[in-house]
């Protein structure tokens, strides 16, 4: 069984702080102190003591301290001169497990979600399997009804790795929750919140407070959400999951993944085995280019919301359209959760189900000129998508429904360009 949660560790002085001593340290400078430290592989996040907008725009205040470069360095090497002494006092040894630009966007994914420590992966469906991976017992996990669907597949034949069992539960309904517990055996709660592709939202304080009542932990696919409009931790959670390759890069050129936790356990050491096991790490030009656009997430995703939340109003009254799923709009049924967990920002994802059915859904998504037609989503461009033919058999993802994913283009093109595809 997973380890059942632990009070988070006030981190303070979880970081080891020397002074720079080689130039062949890892130095990340710490937020509030500005002062060179060095963060050995394996330590803590500093606490976050800086707004998100803050850590984000200055990666946390990374540069290089030996030639004084604003913008680090990509730490591109696969392994680590052992000392004289047959040690490895940097704490880096191989480039498998250990690399100081990953460990760079860790930091600032840790000080983001409010996290004692955080793991970057090869892509989210890495992150995501590795918790499973990891899991030494036989467990059952409840998971939410609607997610990721690749992963909502693999999670289905679960079993074969490790005797494991799931239920697929509508997670906005509590009672069903409940419902689903196996006593003495519900290990692990699974939720995405918002749900991809209906955008349904799921009550993390309630669904922490299921799992802890059980003994079980909670996991929070937050890919959508980003930490600029939830922290899944605030709320209860105990592990929180992205899909990197989504908003917190945000420019549709890198695939990663990243885990960051509420608190040190067995499970976390075991994740960590796991992805070195596995050779799951993110490589260090991709975990660079993740920095890169990491720094302006907070712009981006505030503004990807703002044009989301104008489309999805001025789409609810088109003749086309049977229904805008947004949870920013008030008549979602569950904008009051929304509007207490997403903080106001209701992210940049909506969906369309269209009057004319599947045929109007498929015809828009060919006929758009402004919009990209592919998928994953979180990028600058504008996606549109019809989802139920690329998810195939046995989707919950309605045939009539495109999914779109508003980008930084201004919404007036945007607009113009659905409702001609419309015609
Ligand atoms: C919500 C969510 N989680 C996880 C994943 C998997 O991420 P990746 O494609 O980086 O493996 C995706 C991919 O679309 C996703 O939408």
């Amino acid at each position: 069984m997973p380890q059942p949660k632990s009070v988070p560790v006030p981190n303070d002085d979880c970081c080891e702080w020397e002074p720079p001593r080689t130039t062949h340290d890892s130095r990340i400078l710490h937020p509030v102190a500005s002062t060179p430290v060095i963060l050995r592989a394996g330590t803590h996040a500093p606490r976050p003591l800086l707004k998100p907008r803050t850590i984000l725009a200055q990666a946390m205040g990374a540069g290089d301290p030996t030639t004084r470069a604003l913008v680090p360095p990509v730490h591109m090497t696969a392994t680590y001169i052992r000392d004289a002494d047959n040690g490895y006092e940097s704490g880096y040894v191989y480039g498998r497990t250990d690399n100081a630009t990953v460990k760079q966007v860790e930091v600032m994914l840790a000080a983001l979600e409010g996290a004692t420590d955080a793991m970057l992966f090869s892509s989210g469906m890495a992150a995501a399997t590795a918790v499973f991976l990891a899991m030494t017992e036989p467990t059952h996990i409840i998971a939410s009804r609607v997610m990721y669907w690749d992963f909502r597949k693999w999670l289905a034949n679960v079993g074969r790795y490790g005797g494991h069992t799931v239920s697929f539960v509508d997670t906005s309904d509590l009672e069903a929750v409940r419902r689903a517990v196996v006593p003495g055996q519900t290990g692990i709660f699974w939720i995405e919140t918002p749900s991809n592709p209906l955008w349904e939202i799921t009550d993390i304080a309630a669904i922490a407070e299921i799992a802890h009542s059980v003994g079980a932990l909670l996991c929070v696919d937050s890919t959508v959400s980003t930490p600029i409009v939830t922290r899944p931790i605030e709320h209860g959670a105990d592990i929180v999951v992205h899909s990197a390759t989504k908003y917190l890069n945000g420019h549709s050129d890198v695939i990663a993944g990243a885990i960051a936790v509420a608190a040190d356990s067995v499970l976390w050491q075991d994740i960590q085995k796991v992805r070195g096991q596995l050779g799951a790490i993110v490589g260090p030009f991709e975990a660079w280019l993740l920095m890169r656009g990491m720094r302006t997430l907070d712009v981006r995703l505030r503004e990807q919301s703002k044009s989301a939340a104008i489309l999805a109003e001025m789409l609810s009254g088109h003749e086309a359209v049977a229904a805008v799923l947004y949870p920013g709009l008030k008549t979602h049924a569950d904008h009051a959760i929304a509007s207490r967990q997403m903080e106001g920002v209701f992210g940049g994802m909506l969906s369309l189900r269209m009057k004319g059915g599947e045929a109007a859904a498929v015809r828009a998504a060919s006929r758009v000129e402004v919009w990209r037609r592919a998928t994953s989503f979180g990028g600058v461009e504008s996606l549109i998508e019809h989802r139920a033919s690329i998810e195939g058999e046995g989707t919950p993802c309605p045939p009539d429904l495109v999914r779109l994913s508003t980008g930084l283009e201004d919404p007036d093109d945007l607009f113009t360009d659905l409702v001609q595809a419309f015609a």
